[in-house]
């Protein structure tokens, strides 16, 4: 009935004669099980964030079905896990906060469990950075399955975008240029489907790094929530997880140095999120591969912008699938040798295999090379005495005009303080003025909440005045837009020169040069220092462990004790 030589570390649960065993084996049967189920078949786990409080994960439960489907149809035993599901659009103060606790979650039910390999089931933001997390740091066999965008939201005639109109609707009720009741009105048509964020914001542009990184089957990034072909991707899943466990494929031998190149450059094509900065540094951290901040501009500069998604351009997720979706974007890559070709990925193929055959079905979509949407896309990483750790801004989402700027600093010292005086008319500020936010980073809110697009002073908008330099130690909603200098380091709660900024500071931006100046001289920096105080850690429980060992954003916010690979051994192994 069983094999206790098998090379299965569910064997170790399941194989054998022994008083463990039998509870193991005894305890299971009780959901009806057969007795071949323990023979030394795979046992993959279905790791799934569903929840009706994340809801653009809130559909699967029946995805997991699929996968199961796939799992038994190619000789494995599925069984499905819950693990902490964060959802953007609930979850306070910020779904960021608990990205490492959810992980964490991860990592140890994939390590104390009976589970061969593990397809993630991800979907909203955080869920996917999180899931791939844990389970790298147990390098076991995984397949990350998303589970797709949702439809075009459709508002009177005209496509809208998760997040990224409801930035723009804001603006214009803020404005006096919407009606509160056309405001409410947009909702439901916004999100009119199963699904998550359908905008190239953080959730699409971290399914499309699965598919770059070569950790999910090829066009998973785009097929829509509610299209059938989604669920057959489920079951292809379900299928190929089984196949990895036998080839011993483990995410360790996925995850090299390469595919991050290569994840790095199709960011910069898809005209992705900021956040990937972050979570990309983070996933390496787990699997010790060492990738720097300076390595998204050093793969990612020179790269074009070729996809007209939302909030850089026109389309949205469902167009870009019916275009031909990640794989032709990759295909237009690879052929002029800006992706590794040869790394092998989870559908057992290399990259360049899985993409060589994709056609384009829609250029204006997914343009060419010779015509891209933004000639240099990618993340900008710049530095100055005012982030000597680095900072970020996404130059396919900020106005050119504003890319070389200088202008007078109008400092917030934390959200709060923003929010009593934006509306204030007032407010000392113009356009040309650069607006500084403190206090938002990791340790600083705590959790880095996507701040740092702050809207813009009232009277500045009902001036007609649409956009502003900006700058924080906070991150930004992928779907945002804006000239918004983002995840400043050190951050202002861990003493960085952000803390020192002052209302009138002259603050010189030079995306061109990468350069963020400061122009207020080091002895007057240094007498500010001496009167600055750290803020006191603002709460117990978790929040206190997160604030005490969050890693500077540069570094990918992680936990300082989660760095590197523990592997599937469990430490003590039976009852
Ligand atoms: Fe879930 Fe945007 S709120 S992906």
């Amino acid at each position: 009935m069983t094999n206790p030589s098998s090379s299965l570390r569910s064997q170790a649960w399941f194989g054998g004669f022994s008083r463990d065993v039998f509870i193991h084996r005894s305890w299971m049967r009780n959901q009806g099980l057969t007795d071949d189920v323990f023979d030394g078949r795979p046992i993959i786990g279905i790791c799934n964030t569903y929840s009706e409080l994340t809801p653009c994960n809130a559909h699967f439960r029946s995805l997991a079905e699929k996968v199961k489907q796939g799992v038994w149809q190619a000789g494995g035993v599925p069984f499905e896990f819950p693990v902490m599901s964060l959802g953007e659009s609930n979850l306070r103060p910020t779904a960021m906060l608990f990205r490492n606790l959810a992980s964490m979650d991860v990592e140890e039910s994939i390590r104390g469990n009976p589970i061969d390999g593990v397809v993630l089931l991800t979907g909203c933001d955080k869920t996917t950075p999180s899931l791939l997390m844990g389970a790298a740091s147990c390098d076991v066999p995984a397949i990350v399955l998303s589970g797709g965008p949702m439809l075009n939201g459709r508002y009177r005639g005209q496509i809208i975008g998760s997040g990224t109109s409801v930035w723009q609707f804001s603006e214009a009720v803020r404005a006096g240029k919407m009606s509160l009741a056309d405001f409410a009105e947009a909702e439901a048509c916004m999100s009119r489907s199963a699904g998550h964020c359908m905008t190239m914001g953080t959730a699409s542009t971290m399914a499309s790094m699965v598919e770059a990184l070569g950790v999910a089957l090829p066009t998973n990034a785009a097929i829509p929530a509610v299209d059938a072909r989604r669920d057959v991707l489920a079951q292809i899943a379900g299928r190929r997880i089984v196949d990895l466990v036998k080839e011993d494929l483990r995410l360790s031998k996925i995850l090299t140095r390469e595919a991050f190149e290569n994840a790095i450059r199709v960011n910069g094509a898809v005209g992705g999120s900021t956040n990937a900065v972050i979570h990309l540094l983070a996933i390496a951290g787990r699997v010790g591969v060492e990738v720097t901040l300076d390595d998204w501009d050093r793969f990612g500069r020179d790269i074009p912008t070729i996809v007209d998604l939302m909030p850089s351009g026109r389309f949205l997720m469902e167009d870009f699938y019916y275009a031909g979706g990640l794989p032709v974007v990759m295909k237009r890559l690879a052929e002029v040798g800006l992706l590794h070709r040869d790394l092998l990925t989870v559908s057992g193929s290399t990259i360049w295999e899985n993409v060589e055959h994709a056609t384009c079905f829609n250029d204006e979509v997914i343009r060419p090379l010779s015509k891209p949407l933004v000639q240099s896309g990618g993340v900008a990483v710049l530095r100055g005495n005012l982030a000597p750790d680095g900072a970020v801004l996404k130059p396919s989402a900020a106005s050119p005009r504003l890319l070389k700027h200088s202008g007078r600093a109008v400092v917030f010292e934390n959200i709060e303080h923003y929010h009593e005086r934006i509306n204030d008319p007032a407010l000392d500020v113009d356009e040309n003025c650069v607006l500084v936010l403190k206090n938002c980073g990791p340790r600083g809110y705590p959790g880095m909440a996507e701040v740092g697009n702050m809207g813009l002073p009232t009277k500045l908008l009902k001036a007609g005045v649409t956009d502003m330099v900006r700058i924080s130690d906070a991150r930004m909603s992928g779907t945002a837009y804006g000239t918004v200098v983002l995840h400043c380091a050190p951050e202002a709660a861990a003493g960085g020169p952000l803390a020192l900024v002052q209302d009138g500071d002259l603050i010189e931006l030079d995306v061109e040069n990468r350069k963020l100046h400061l122009a207020v001289d080091d002895i007057e920096l240094q007498q500010r220092r001496k009167s600055w105080k750290p803020p006191a850690p603002p709460f117990n429980g978790y929040a206190r462990l997160y604030c005490d060992h969050v890693m500077q954003a540069n570094l990918g916010a992680d936990f300082d004790f989660l760095l590197g690979c523990r592997g599937h051994a469990v430490p003590r192994p039976s009852h």
